[in-house]
């Protein structure tokens, strides 16, 4: 008689993938903030702790102006938008918070969501077609490649490639591939983060537009990561290359990290690309309008931003500090001018004991494994904000040092 395998029930396989994160020392554990972001936090269990791990790139997650206009928000518009955009859900602030963004890239339109990963999610599904290629590097952001996914599985004919990460001789020979591919009738799109947010490296703006031109291809950056910290006003990648904002064609980013650290995002680039948006992303369509405390918080986060680039100088010259700092405590770390800096020490289980060991001296810094980054690629990311002063910087090393005997 035959007998038929038993499945194993869903609490006990989730039960099993639990316990096996466990006993490889993988599984990941959720901190708990019970007060404001900033250079220090209050963290459940340690006390005050100096934070490495945050996106607050300029400080401005607490600034009593961004906490401010918050609070105005809320009071002038109430706590919620209950509509999507296209039905109500479309306020004042909203208009102003777009014309704000296309205004700091200069370029012609913004049109937000209520995340990044929302907006990346958006901008492939609704304005790639059938017959287009999108081709993208290897290690952009996961809400990229699963915006690329998307977008291919829901249109028939849309094609993608990747390219080796920063290789731009490799996105070349992609680019020729596509223009001889009797497939590709369409436009061919390329996209990048500007800022790698695992590598804390660049992505050089200037080789890849000059590729895109060579064979007329479209160029999207998501540069969620170097606004507000790159360039010597904050714009971004494409202002540390020197390049015109305009030599991008579409902007994606996000109002989690340096502008003011609420949430949401954005796409900016053409009027009509954005006025398709509106038409035909589902993200716009079936989802809510970004709340407006947020939208309020991030505009003014922007316009302080533009006041004062000296926040943008500080970052830079903190970022100069911590990293001859992390060398200076045996550690390596990539020359780069980002305020993301891995420490690369390959087992995500000691990651993770680095983790813990830097919480008990004072410093909160995250250990990332898999599938964050690839099997064998674990890292410390520390991450340096324009709030640090410092002492905080002298917290890490120190911390490192320490890190440096034990392990
Ligand atoms: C490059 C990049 N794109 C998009 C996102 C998603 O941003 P959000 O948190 O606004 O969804 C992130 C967040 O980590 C990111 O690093």
């Amino acid at each position: 008689m035959m007998t038929t395998a038993v499945a194993p029930t869903f609490p006990s396989r989730t039960h099993a993938i639990l316990e096996s994160l466990k006993q490889s020392g993988q599984l990941k554990h959720l901190q708990t903030i019970e007060g404001p972001m900033d250079a220090t936090v209050k963290l459940k269990d340690y006390g005050e702790v100096a934070c490495f791990c945050s996106n607050n790139y300029l400080g401005l997650a607490n600034h009593p102006a961004v906490v401010q206009a918050g609070i105005d928000g809320l009071k002038k518009y109430g706590a919620g938008t209950a509509s999507v955009r296209f039905i109500c859900g479309t306020f004042d602030c909203h208009h102003t918070l777009e014309s704000t963004i296309a205004k700091f890239y200069g370029v012609d339109a913004a049109y937000t969501f209520t995340s990044c990963w929302n907006a990346n999610e958006a901008i492939f599904p609704t304005l790639c077609e059938p017959g287009d290629i999108i081709i993208s590097d290897e290690l952009n952001h996961a809400s990229i490649i699963d915006g690329i996914r998307l977008a291919v599985s829901i249109k028939k004919g849309l094609l993608r490639g990747v390219y080796k990460n920063g290789d731009v001789a490799a996105l070349e020979a992609k680019l020729a591939e596509a223009r001889a591919n009797p497939a590709v009738t369409g436009t061919i799109w390329v996209v990048t983060d500007g800022v790698f947010s695992m590598e804390g490296s660049l992505a050089d703006l200037p080789k890849i537009r000059a590729a895109c031109d060579k064979f007329g291809a479209l160029l999207v950056v998501d540069d969620s990561h170097g606004t507000g910290v790159m360039g010597h006003t904050g714009r971004g990648t494409h202002e540390h290359w020197n390049m015109a904002a305009t030599k991008v064609d579409y902007f994606t980013g996000t109002l989690g990290k340096a502008l003011g650290g609420g949430a949401g995002g954005y796409i900016a680039g053409s009027r009509e690309a954005m006025d398709l948006l509106v038409q035909r992303g589902r993200p716009t369509l079936f989802s809510n309008a970004l709340p407006c405390t947020i939208a309020c918080s991030a505009q003014k986060a922007i316009e302080i931003l533009m006041q004062e680039p000296q926040r943008v100088a500080k970052l830079r010259d903190n970022v100069a500090a911590a990293r001859a700092g992390i060398r200076e405590a045996g550690f390596e770390v990539l020359q780069s001018p980002t305020a993301i800096c891995p420490i690369i020490v390959h087992d995500t289980a000691k990651a993770i004991a680095m983790s813990k060991r830097l919480l008990e001296l004072g410093v909160f810094v995250i250990g990332f494994g898999y599938p964050v980054v690839p099997e064998g690629h674990a890292r410390l990311r520390v991450q340096i904000s324009a709030a640090h002063e410092a002492k905080h910087i002298r917290a890490l090393v120190d911390g490192l040092k320490t890190l440096k005997k034990e392990f």
